[in-house]
């Protein structure tokens, strides 16, 4: 090097709002399905920055992050966190939980109790449910985000939007309803044929972008058979997209629809 050549600047360290990516910590089973998307970063040398916040809700905050080797391109993922010590609301999820047991007693015990180390239990669980449906529904060639990983708390999944602008929610949505009605009702005749029903399908959990249909919000999908509450939670999803399908003037049959996806299941 001579005495005048610039050096290029490399980042060493992640900055305050980065972290080292988290891939190389977790272990393979906490990774998303193979083949993986070629957009999925694994190198050891990526950084994780926070780029900001797409919508806090009642039991997760859903933030917009980029994972990239510094001077590379990089990958736009939503990091879905799961609060564990906030006012989070599990009342809602006994019905789900039905029928589905945690390994360890001591662990549903705490769950029950809503202790505070249950609480931290809770959130990692449904965080880990979330992937794990996200994992199967996008076996079953579902529309739904790509699995990443899942870390704790935080569940990374493909960002569904235009840069770092997520892609509107159904209920905002106004034209070519009738279209989109037919994509929704698809969605679940998947989840239906791989044995599940969504559990808390609403136009506020189903994404449009460019025109097509992605369901999201999935850590309560339930099996529809076994479950005890499986048939009245998918009965409940039909009504819901039937009810709001039919305000919006695209006449949709509740009852025709939950038959549909009866003969789905069995
Ligand atoms: N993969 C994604 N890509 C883009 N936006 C997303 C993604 N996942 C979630 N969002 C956005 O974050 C919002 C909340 O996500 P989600 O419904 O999964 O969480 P939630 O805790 O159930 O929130 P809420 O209480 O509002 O229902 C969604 O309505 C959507 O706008
Ligand atoms: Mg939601």
């Amino acid at each position: 090097m001579n005495e005048f050549a610039v050096p290029t600047f490399t980042q060493l360290e992640p900055g305050d709002d980065q972290r080292w990516s988290t891939w190389q910590a977790i272990i393979p089973s906490q990774r998303g399905p193979e083949p993986r998307p070629d957009w999925v970063v694994t190198s050891a040398a990526a950084f994780d920055t926070e780029l900001g916040i797409v919508k806090t809700g009642k039991e997760a905050d859903v933030f917009l992050i980029e994972r990239a080797v510094p001077g590379e391109a990089g990958a736009v993922m939503a990091a879905k966190r799961y609060r564990s010590t906030e006012h989070r609301d599990f009342t809602r999820s006994s019905q789900y939980e039905e029928g589905r047991r945690t390994r360890r007693s001591r662990d549903t015990r705490a769950i029950a109790n809503k202790s505070t180390y249950g609480r931290a239990i809770a959130a990692d669980h449904w965080a880990f449910a979330e992937f794990d449906a996200l994992c199967r529904m996008y076996a079953a060639g579902a529309p739904v985000p790509y699995p990443v990983q899942v870390n704790g708390t935080e569940l990374l999944m493909e960002f569904i939007g235009h840069g770092a602008t997520a892609a509107p929610r159904l209920a905002q949505v106004r034209d070519g309803l009738d279209g989109l009605l037919e994509q929704v009702v698809e969605a679940m005749r998947l989840f239906a044929r791989a044995g599940y029903a969504h559990g808390d399908l609403s136009p506020y959990n189903l994404l449009v972008h460019d025109g097509r249909v992605v369901v999201i919000d999935l850590p309560q999908i339930v099996d529809a058979v076994t479950n005890p509450n499986g048939l009245d939670l998918l009965h409940r999803d039909c009504t819901t997209i039937a009810v709001w399908f039919t305000r919006q003037r695209v006449k949709a049959d509740a009852e025709e629809l939950f038959a549909s996806l009866l003969a789905e299941l069995y």
